[in-house]
């Protein structure tokens, strides 16, 4: 892994998991809100705790964009962030952010999303940028679009569309420059 970390950010940064961090791993992603808009896999706590070990000790290509978000002045775990390359492109990858509900609207989010988008664009030299998004999942949506994300499609994995089918955003290398620049340009 050559990444370079960690990353600080404004009241944040972003490292690798450590084992140590199972317990507090498992709590964020227990939350209902975060199980129910990110479709977790169910499972004992103790299966859970074994899930985090197996990640966390396999260091693979998988793993390389996948972050532990540290809060600065309290050093405590509040989320993840991660890039994972999609199968159908190299040049695609989705985008995942989940924060502890103790801290939401704080701003993590929108703070932690630019940084994996210049993550995905710079770095990993990608052309565009998926999330895939429940449709209860308003705030995360707002988050979504104000990076410019546009809404692409549902992803229907069991060949019966519902309700429940998770959207999929999309956001393109070329949108997101030109936007940027719209941005510099209006100073
Ligand atoms: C979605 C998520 C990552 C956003 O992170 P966050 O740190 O709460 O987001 P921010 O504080 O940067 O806020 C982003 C926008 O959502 C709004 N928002 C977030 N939480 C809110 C709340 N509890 N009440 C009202 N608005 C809220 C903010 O007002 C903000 O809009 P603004 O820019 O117009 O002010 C976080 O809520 C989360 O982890 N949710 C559960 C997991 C998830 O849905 N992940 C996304 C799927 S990839």
């Amino acid at each position: 892994m050559n990444t370079i970390l960690p990353r600080s950010g404004d009241g944040f940064l972003l490292r690798y998991f450590a084992i140590d961090d199972a317990q507090q791993f498992v709590k964020i992603e227990s939350c209902p809100e975060n199980k129910k808009y990110l479709g977790l896999p169910s499972g004992s706590y103790d299966d859970q705790i074994a899930r985090f070990k197996k990640g966390v000790s396999n260091k693979d290509e998988f793993y390389k964009y996948f972050y532990a978000i540290e809060e600065t002045s309290s050093r405590q775990l509040i989320g993840r962030a991660g890039l994972v390359k999609l199968a159908s492109s190299p040049e695609e990858f989705e985008v995942s952010i989940v924060i502890d509900k103790p801290f939401w609207n704080k701003k993590f989010g929108t703070k932690i999303l630019k940084v994996m988008i210049n993550i995905a664009f710079i770095e990993c030299k990608a052309e565009s940028i998926h999330a895939t998004i429940h449709p209860e999942n308003q705030w995360s949506q707002k988050l979504f679009k104000e990076y410019g994300f546009i809404q692409v499609g549902v992803k229907n994995i069991d060949g019966n569309s519902s309700d429940d089918d998770d959207l999929v955003f999309k956001l393109t290398k070329n949108d997101y420059d030109s936007s940027t620049a719209t941005a510099k340009e209006l100073g």
